[in-house]
């Protein structure tokens, strides 16, 4: 199992590349399901969880011929439209080729999803939704096994906002006889993204991006060439990381206009924060950080998915901030590892007071989930001695060569052990 030796002290500078976003890439190559013709993605990132759904569209029959420059998918091949248990349990996202199943095949068989151990993650959303289009879905051993002869456009108001939720349901819809209109969606950047490859196949939606989406189903897709988004929750990683350690570090090749809520905390916390193009955000912190409250919300509000990194940062921070949890439960998993570096966190239900500054000094940490590992990854930038960061595969899922990315920013990162990313790339080149 990999480990990262992180030695803290220094202060990031220079220029660091964000590459593209997981969280749009996924869905994006499960869209390819809904048409014959072949799928070009541009910028996919070079991750694990990436990896997994390649051997999950694989699995299926599809062919797909990942590359670092660009991907093409090919489901013309696709025979068995089942996700198995044994590929899908360490991803949840893997329920994003249920709603593509069901419209191109009028059957699927998803195993129940694993992923992130970040409390009870359901699924029943996207279930309700699919139904509600006409699918019959029944669950038994694991696998939610459903039937369609051919989905009919619905009026879907999500009860809660999700995310993938609603990009099934606008895969499913795309292809539904008549219109659907989708209420209560989610306006995360990646439904955008998304939305704009299903167009360029042929889709006909509007709204993507806001709360109210309306698609108007096709009877068929075609290929497309797509170029994926930047990942914002890299990207917003990096900017902590340079705030951190009272760097200077210039963000490149991200999109500023995805990362609002966090500049905007950055700044309140005292970093400087220069919006200097539309893909290039500097980030400089050369006096001391002032606590600063956050409260996880959906888009456009502060990512969950940066919390744990927040929360590394505040205990750097003069004074008393508290760090609230809003989207889901038990995502505190980073704060007792937090502690064993020294930082002062409380946690009462899903509220965490983090009181700073705290002098961090390195010790044997544990990654729990993905972006817990970022928060190690970045208390360790500033920890005093060398710290080992263990079970750095939860990071591998989603963030691309970053112990290479830090280090030309002036990290000293190390990874030791099975090597695992070098060897994942040669393999998926191959
Ligand atoms: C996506 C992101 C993940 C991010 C999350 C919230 C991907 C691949 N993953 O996850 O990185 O942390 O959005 O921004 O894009 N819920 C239900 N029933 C459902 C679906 C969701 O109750 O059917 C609840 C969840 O338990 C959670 C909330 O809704 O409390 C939001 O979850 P959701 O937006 O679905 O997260 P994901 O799409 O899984």
């Amino acid at each position: 199992m990999d480990r990262f030796v992180i030695r803290g002290g220094n202060p990031l500078t220079g220029v660091i590349h964000v590459s593209g976003a997981k969280n749009s890439a996924l869905p994006c190559m499960a869209a390819a399901i809904l048409t014959d013709d072949a799928v070009t993605l541009e910028n996919i990132p070079q991750v694990r969880d990436i990896e997994t759904e390649r051997r999950l569209l694989a699995s299926m029959g599809a062919e797909v011929d990942l590359r670092e420059d660009r991907t093409i998918l090919s489901c013309r091949t696709l025979s068995d439209p089942v996700a198995k248990y044994e590929i899908v349990k360490t991803m949840r996202a893997s329920a994003l080729v249920l709603g593509p199943l069901i419209a191109r095949t009028g059957m699927a068989r998803v195993a129940m999803p694993g992923g992130c151990a970040i409390g009870g993650r359901p699924i029943d959303l996207h279930i309700k939704g699919l139904e509600k289009m006409g699918a019959e879905i029944a669950q038994e051993h694991g696998y939610l096994e459903a039937r369609v002869e051919r989905l009919r456009g619905a009026h879907i108001v999500f009860d809660k906002i999700t995310v993938t939720g609603t990009e099934d349901l606008l895969m499913a819809a795309v292809l539904a006889e008549g219109e659907t209109l989708m209420e209560n969606c989610a306006r995360e950047p990646e439904v955008a993204d998304l939305a704009a490859l299903l167009t360029a196949m042929g889709a006909r939606i509007e709204g993507a991006g806001t709360g109210s989406i309306r698609v108007e189903g096709v009877s068929s897709l075609h290929g497309a060439r797509y170029r994926i988004s930047p990942d914002r929750i890299e990207a917003g990683t990096f900017l902590v990381a340079g705030a951190i350690t009272g760097g200077d570090l210039t963000v490149a090749n991200c999109c500023a206009a995805h990362l609002g809520a966090v500049m905007a905390k950055l700044e309140e916390a005292g970093a400087r924060v220069d919006v200097l193009a539309p893909d290039a955000v500097r980030v400089r912190a050369d006096g001391p950080l002032r606590a600063a409250d956050i409260s996880t919300e959906e888009y456009p509000g502060f990512p969950t998915d940066m919390q744990a990194q927040y929360m590394a940062l505040a205990t750097q921070a003069e004074g008393v901030s508290l760090v609230r949890e809003n989207i889901f439960e038990n995502r505190f998993m980073h704060v007792q590892e937090l502690v064993r570096m020294g930082a002062n966190i409380k946690v009462d239900g899903s509220t965490a007071t983090v009181r700073g500054p705290a002098r961090l000094s390195a010790a044997a940490v544990m990654c729990s989930d993905l972006r817990a590992s970022a928060s190690l990854v970045l208390a360790a930038l500033v920890a005093e001695g060398e710290t080992v960061v263990d079970r750095v595969y939860h990071m591998d899922r989603g963030y691309e060569r970053i112990e290479e990315k830090l280090s030309q920013a002036g990290a000293q990162i190390q990874r030791l052990g099975n090597l695992f990313a070098p060897r994942e790339r040669a393999h998926s080149a191959a």
